[in-house]
């Protein structure tokens, strides 16, 4: 072989790069828009360019001589792409050639302005005024950030008592930044709702006070530090026809949570303490899941037979909720005569009746205003 026929074919092959790359430049230079620029990045320093193929044959090369052409036809490529680049700048800026071109007839993509349909919370709580509304009650509401007085003092809950604990505050200070100890805070509870409602209105009546409360407290699965609650308050005259006692208490809680859950259940009550009823009791209702048994069919794969139920610890049974008869103090409180009255409150979470309901893990998800959460629910 003739042994000039590599460096000859190697200045051959050089010849084409620098004729290939002053060519790309001349196009370069002529292009007056974005579009013809990208055909000169195409034609040139594309996946099937001249520039790119080059390096194809590169391949017909002795070896020794394949670095330095490579090298070659980079440092082209790069003087191109660099071209190109200022070309793009030199017309108003435009996209990355290297990327897969940009499609202007395709829509745009769309922008999360949050989404259609309500928060799941709105959904549940909808869904308890309407089971309450269609036993004639109605729904009361009144501000989330309270006064002591509502929020403890008419509930029977004076500043030094111990039981004002029970309720971690958030205190709030005046306009010129001033801690007014004891004025205003972030309510509690509903229960003042109760006090505002009796404040305005004579017996009898059913009422519903649904809104968000606030505790100062340490956050993790099941707490957390704003909440919904559902307040229920029934009052009417002890010589009434049907007076409203512990009794009608339990019927009207068992009609709510078995619309509710859309399933049978059974309510166990526990005495308990709060300070603005008397007697006060704990509800709870048998578990949704095991229905009370404490344990659940054993899954697929696993030994036949039942395992314990995680949902109520294998007890069979969920806490549900505060209650108790109406204190003769807050009877007192708001005007109205204790020797004549008498009536249910209740207090329970909206966020854990969901929960139950959806199987929600982590009561945190609820006001996290992740989408991902919030786009879950079908509603
Ligand atoms: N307000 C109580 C709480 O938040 C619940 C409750 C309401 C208890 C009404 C009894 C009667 O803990």
């Amino acid at each position: 072989m003739d042994p000039d026929h590599d460096s000859r074919f190697k200045n051959h092959m050089t010849k084409n790069v620098k004729k290939i790359l002053t060519d790309a430049l001349e196009a370069l230079q002529k292009a007056e828009d974005a579009a013809v620029v990208q055909e000169v990045f195409r034609a040139y320093a594309g996946r099937k360019g001249a520039l790119r193929l080059l390096l194809q044959e590169m391949k017909s090369l002795p070896e020794d001589k394949r670095r330095a052409f490579g090298k070659e036809v980079n440092d082209a490529l790069g003087v191109l792409e660099e071209a190109i680049e200022h070309k793009l700048v030199s017309l108003g800026g435009v996209p990355d050639m290297k990327q897969k071109p940009i499609d202007v007839t395709l829509p745009a993509s769309r922008r999360a302005h949050g989404r259609p349909g309500l928060h799941i919370l709105t959904v549940v709580r909808r869904e308890i005024e309407e089971i309450f509304r269609s036993m004639g009650f109605s729904v009361a509401v009144g501000p989330e950030v309270e006064d002591a007085h509502h929020n403890f003092d008419a509930l029977n809950i004076p500043a030094d008592h111990p039981a004002r604990d029970l309720w971690d505050t958030f205190w709030l200070e005046n306009k010129d930044g001033h801690h007014t100890p004891g004025a205003l805070l972030m309510r509690t509870h509903t229960s003042p709702v109760q006090v505002r409602y009796m404040e305005a209105s004579q017996p009898p009546f059913r009422i519903i006070a649904p809104g968000e409360v606030y505790r100062y407290e340490a956050t993790d699965a099941s707490h957390e530090f704003q909440f919904g609650q559902i307040e229920g308050l029934m009052v009417d005259r002890r010589d009434s026809s049907h007076p409203v006692t512990m009794h009608t208490l339990l019927s009207v809680l068992t009609q709510f949570f078995e619309r509710f859950f859309k399933k049978t259940i059974a309510l166990r009550v526990r005495p308990s303490y709060f300070p603005f009823v008397e007697p006060g009791i704990e509800v709870d209702m048998s578990c949704v899941l095991c229905d009370g048994t404490g344990t659940v069919s054993g899954r697929q794969g696993l030994p036949a037979g039942r395992q314990g139920c995680s949902l109520c610890s294998q007890t069979g049974w969920l806490e549900m909720l505060g209650a108790g008869m109406v204190h003769p103090n807050v009877f007192k409180a708001v005007g109205y005569n204790p020797e004549e009255l008498q009536g249910f409150a209740f207090g329970f979470g909206i966020d854990r009746l969901a929960n139950l309901k959806y199987g929600v893990p982590d009561v945190r998800l609820y006001r996290s205003g992740d989408l991902r959460f919030l786009e879950s629910f079908r509603t």
